[in-house]
């Protein structure tokens, strides 16, 4: 799942002009804008005017555009452009004004030629230009404010502003479509479904395949899309309006204070946005297709898409990127192309060809137009290929044969567990014969790497835990005094004295770990807190650590726990966060004179941490990788809402420990294995120590402990019993006795199943935690997932009690 990216515009450095102290919404006759200028509507919500997209460096390479932009949002965000398909070179002697005709230009004022016009048929010149409250560009009568003679409403391009209306008018003749790529005209449009019937349907433009369609009208919401976004509910109003002359779907925003940003990506999605004043960033609230490469042709000819990797396309063996500069940042459209082109001669009926096929498992192909050839076995399917000059892949699947001829679209690769084979297919693509020569070679010493690579890990574990405990032992912590506070983004600055006296000298301990210990205190006697203290010799600069807490401090939501202050004088780096009553999740789960937490709010609690992951994951503005998720770091409210502790405290204890810390500071028993190959860091640690944690809330005891009453076989380590439980046997032996059977046993099996595949050994195989959060949530369905191997060989050979 590819971390946010809002849309290439806004990765691109946006020209916008500087405020303009007598700012208007109207441009009359006689009157011109200029590169300087903008119009800004009455309401303040939107601007207009001259804005460069492209290399900020290089002036010569920046194109120019005319078009809106949301005026109240810091981060440039357009909403429309005049001439997204043909950019103006240069910001020289532009000028947009009222020409002669009537009709709004834009001019080259020093060859004084028109280079962009409305095009609008009228027959006398009285008009005048407004930027209405709605965003919609208009030229109207200047003597009858109804009589529009043209608008931009008409001409969308990526963005889809309330109001709005998508659909046809059959008097013009007009189809208001929405195309992908800003400001050019992308490869994917959003459309009222053009064989008639009441449903939005994504599509790609050069093929009539739709990969995506809301499902049908129904009179209050679209059958596939039925639940609006939870941060959008009650701000919304949908319609879809049939009548006599026209047809179109549109919706408007209820609450005046929401901002919302409804963008087809050029990646082929839709996404809504809505701008957060707190974080002062654009928070995905809901984007279709749910899953990147459900997307049409989105990686392009003779590529691979994996939903689980990023970047999510790559070349297929023996195929290079076609374009590298359009391969950035995100429009792949382009494709593949091979590296040497094929051998193959037709002579009448003879066909010779040295070609050679290389196999690709677990590939789905569902998409794609495929011929079915009468063969009896792969022998004879492979013939069939390699005598037809336009045939590019074959597959043998289930005793038909299938070829595939021209540009291979639509390749997929799948999760496909060797144990059970079942869903994926294995395509022969069609290579040249010099292509294939060492692909072979290449894939031996690969299983070695890897091979050898596990065992160093199983190893690792142990040495691993030693190097913990000694580590540990040798800490210890000291401060000093000093005295400087400002403030600092909204976070409150706290002197140090005023947080000694709210903590009564840091008297009350609330727990103590890694890099910190936090106590309990109050603000002006009433609020409760919790002040980390953070152990000196962990520290960042006093610059560094401000911009981490300002950077960590927007982050919010409802299933992470709030910093609310912190305190840097000197050598003294302390944070402050909201107070969790109920303390942490491992108090509820393991101790024995704890109430026994329900099933509901177990499964509650579980798909609060994920959504609150997932956020960190996936939705703030830079990914955020937890690297310590245990229940000692899930906090809970009052009313048990899970709230996950000491996300970004990598950051707050500076770079240069960076390795070193976040692989001491992880947990033994929620350690992904490659925290010891020494491969790079992904969120996938994060989806890991997850998987370990859901498996204790299902089980209320800890994974490590072997004493653990696990079914009918009490030595085996519990997350390979479940992973063994899930495949061929029963859930119930699985759960928490004290819950006394009353579970959910739906819930049930789908945690489980959950929880194993977020600790499969490879990274790849696990779910990201978006996907979690659908699956819990009902929306997604799951697989069995295979047993961990790596799991299997430790568990298998040791008693596993470092732990306990
Ligand atoms: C901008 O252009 C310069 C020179 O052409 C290049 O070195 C730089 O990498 C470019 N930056 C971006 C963000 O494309
Ligand atoms: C951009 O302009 C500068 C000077 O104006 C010139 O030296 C440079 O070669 C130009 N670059 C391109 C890519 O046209
Ligand atoms: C306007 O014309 C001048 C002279 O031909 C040229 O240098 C300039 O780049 C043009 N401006 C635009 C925006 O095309
Ligand atoms: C409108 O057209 C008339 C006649 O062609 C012309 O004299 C007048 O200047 C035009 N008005 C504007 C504002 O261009
Ligand atoms: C504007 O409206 C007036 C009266 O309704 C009409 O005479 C005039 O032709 C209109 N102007 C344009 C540009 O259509
Ligand atoms: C104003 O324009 C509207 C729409 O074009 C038209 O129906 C109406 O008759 C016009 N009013 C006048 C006074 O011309
Ligand atoms: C608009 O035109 C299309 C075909 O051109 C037709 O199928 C549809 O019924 C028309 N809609 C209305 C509202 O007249
Ligand atoms: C095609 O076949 C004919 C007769 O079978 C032969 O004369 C000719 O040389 C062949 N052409 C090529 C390009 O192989
Ligand atoms: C090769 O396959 C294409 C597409 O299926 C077909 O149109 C063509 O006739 C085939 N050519 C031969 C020589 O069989
Ligand atoms: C394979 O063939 C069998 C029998 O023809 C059929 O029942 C089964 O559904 C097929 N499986 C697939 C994946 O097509």
């Amino acid at each position: 799942m590819p971390y946010l990216h809002i849309s290439m515009v806004l990765l691109l450095s946006l020209h916008i002009p500087a405020a303009n102290s007598a700012t208007t919404d109207a441009i009359l006759a006689g009157q011109a804008l200029s590169i300087s200028d903008k119009l800004v509507s009455k309401n303040g919500r939107y601007a207009l005017g001259f804005f460069k997209v492209g290399n900020s460096s290089s002036q010569n390479t920046s194109n120019w555009y005319l078009g809106i932009w949301f005026n109240r949002v810091p981060k440039s965000t357009q909403a429309w452009a005049a001439n997204r398909n043909d950019p103006f070179k240069s910001p020289t002697s532009l000028e947009l004004k009222i020409s002669h005709d009537g009709n709004l230009v834009v001019l080259n004022q020093s060859t004084n030629s028109v280079i962009w016009s409305t095009q609008a048929k009228m027959t006398r010149n009285n008009t005048i230009a407004m930027l209405l409250d709605s965003g919609n560009f208009i030229l109207r009568n200047a003597s009858n404010s109804s009589h529009t003679l043209w608008q931009s409403f008409d001409h969308p391009t990526d963005t889809f502003l309330p109001g709005m209306k998508l659909g046809w008018d059959n008097f013009t003749g007009l189809n208001r479509q929405k195309n992908s790529i800003s400001p050019a005209t992308g490869v994917y449009c959003e459309e009222l479904d053009p064989s008639g019937v009441n449903q939005i349907v994504l599509s790609q433009r050069s093929s009539t395949a739709q990969y995506w369609s809301s499902g049908v009208w129904s009179g209050q919401h679209f059958a596939s899309v039925p639940v609006v976004p939870d941060a959008a509910r009650n701000a919304f109003k949908r319609s879809l309006v049939p009548n006599a002359r026209e047809k179109y779907y549109t919706y408007i925003i209820l609450d005046e204070t929401v901002t919302v940003y409804f963008n087809l990506d050029v990646s082929g999605q839709i996404k809504v946005f809505i701008w957060r004043e707190g974080s002062q960033d654009w928070l995905l609230a809901y984007s279709q297709p749910r899953a990147q490469c459900d997307v049409y042709a989105v990686c392009g000819p003779f590529a691979m898409c994996n939903d689980d990797a990023l970047p999510y396309c790559t070349c297929t063996k023996g195929f290079s990127v076609r374009s590298p500069e359009d391969w950035e940042p995100d429009d792949r459209a382009g494709g593949c192309i091979r590296n040497t082109p094929l051998d193959c001669i037709t002579n009448g009926s003879s066909t010779r060809s040295t070609d050679k096929c290389l196999s690709v498992p677990c590939v789905s192909l569902a998409q794609s137009v495929r011929r079915i050839e009468d063969a009896q076995s792969i022998g004879v399917c492979t013939q069939v290929c390699l005598d037809n000059c336009s045939c590019t892949a074959y597959s043998f699947t289930n005793g038909t044969c299938s070829t595939w001829h021209g540009e291979l679209l639509n390749i997929r690769q799948i999760q496909c567990s060797s144990a059970a084979n079942s869903n994926g297919e294995t395509l022969y693509l069609r290579l040249a014969a010099k292509d294939t020569q060492g692909l072979e070679k290449n894939k031996r010493v690969f299983i070695i790497a890897v091979a050898t690579g596990t065992s160093v890990a199983a190893l690792g574990l142990f040495a691993f835990a030693m190097l913990i405990m000694i580590w540990r032992n040798k800490r210890k912590s000291s401060g000093q005094i000093s005295n400087t506070a400002q403030d600092c983004n909204g976070i409150i600055a706290f002197r140090y004295n005023a947080l000694e006296l709210g903590t009564k000298n840091f008297s009350e301990k609330l727990g103590e770990g890694g890099f910190a210990s936090v106590f309990k205190g109050f603000l002006n006697n009433s609020t409760a807190i919790a002040v980390k203290k953070l152990d000196h010799h962990a520290h960042h600069t006093e610059k560094q650590f401000r911009a981490e807490v300002s950077s960590i401090g927007i982050i919010q939501h409802i299933n992470l726990v709030k910093l609310i202050g912190f305190c840097c004088e000197g050598a003294r780096r302390l944070l402050v966060y909201e107070y969790m009553p109920n303390g942490s999740l491992d108090i509820h789960l393991f101790q024995s004179h704890a109430t026994v937490l329900k099933w509901s709010t177990r499964y509650q609690i579980a798909l609060g941490v994920a959504g609150g992951l997932a956020y960190l994951h996936e939705k703030c503005r830079d990914c955020i990788i937890h690297c310590d998720i245990k229940p000692e770091n899930i906090l809970l409210s009052d009313s048990f809402v899970p709230k996950i502790a000491d996300f970004g405290m990598a950051k707050f204890l500076g770079r240069k420990f960076s390795r070193a810390i976040t692989t001491m500071r992880g947990t033994i028993g929620y350690l992904a294995p490659e925290w010891i190959t020494g491969v790079d860091i992904t969120p996938k640690v994060d989806v890991y120590a997850y998987g370990m944690v859901l498996l204790e809330i299902v089980s209320g005891k800890r994974n490590s402990c072997v004493s653990c009453s696990c079914g009918s076989n009490h030595d085996v380590y519990y997350p390979v019993h479940v992973a063994r439980e899930i495949i061929g046997g029963d859930v119930r032996s699985l759960l928490d006795s004290r819950l006394c059977g009353e579970v959910n046993l739906k819930e049930a099996e789908i945690a489980c199943k959950v929880a194993c595949w977020c600790i499969q050994d490879d990274e790849f195989d696990r779910s990201t935690m978006g996907e979690v959060v659908q699956i819990l949530e009902g929306l997604l369905e799951i697989n069995i997932p295979p047993t961990p191997r790596l799991l299997q060989t430790i568990a298998g050979s040791s008693n596993y009690s470092t732990c306990c």
